[in-house]
């Protein structure tokens, strides 16, 4: 089968949401039903021998990748949310933006040892937000098993920096070089 021609429906828009970074809106990849279904169904394919338990995705592009690749692989689906959004008990992870840091939160209950996590993104740029998320899934002492993303921005080595944190599989549906 040909693969999806995914960067046909993802905009790029420069300096935005300031000057220097290109934007990568997916928006209307997720509103073309060919599209969002070839999204969901190539990322979940790639981890269906994972025994994957749990899908983390991080607020708020990974809930809407996230969510239903969970639904797809027959698994639950864990949050994790910016600061001051889930109501009780959470463990913190900071993470660095390119101008100073903002963090993530999980529920502590939200995961258990012997949980198989796979994470998924839109987006792996600096690896920040998803090394973040591999900290709060060791944390409750659950494993990444793997980690999906439609976009891989290379020429920022995302790859490179998750690899210092985890073994796991990185799985990308697009390569930016
Ligand atoms: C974006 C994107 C990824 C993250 C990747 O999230 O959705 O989660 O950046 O960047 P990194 O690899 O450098 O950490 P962002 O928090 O900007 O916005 P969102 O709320 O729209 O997901
Ligand atoms: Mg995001």
């Amino acid at each position: 089968m040909m693969a999806f021609d995914y960067e046909s429906l993802i905009a790029s828009i420069p300096d935005y949401p300031e000057p220097g970074v290109v934007f990568k809106d997916i928006t209307p990849l997720l509103a073309d039903p060919e599209g969002f279904n070839a999204l969901v169904n190539d990322l979940a394919d790639r981890f269906s021998d994972k025994g994957v338990t749990k899908v983390v995705g991080a607020e708020a592009r990974g809930f809407m990748v996230g969510a239903p690749v969970a639904f797809k692989l027959g698994a639950g689906f864990v949050p994790a949310r910016k600061p001051g959004k889930l109501p009780r008990e959470v463990r913190s992870q900071e993470y660095a933006l390119e101008y100073g840091t903002n963090s993530l939160e999980m529920h502590v209950d939200a995961l258990v040892p012997g949980d198989k996590v796979l994470l998924i993104d839109d987006l792996a740029a600096t690896g920040g937000t998803a090394i973040a998320q591999v900290k709060l899934v060791e944390a409750a002492g659950a494993e990444v098993v793997g980690m999906g993303f439609l976009l891989e921005l290379a020429f920022l080595d995302p790859r490179g920096v998750i690899s210092q944190a985890t073994d796991a599989e990185i799985h990308s549906l697009v390569t930016i070089m």
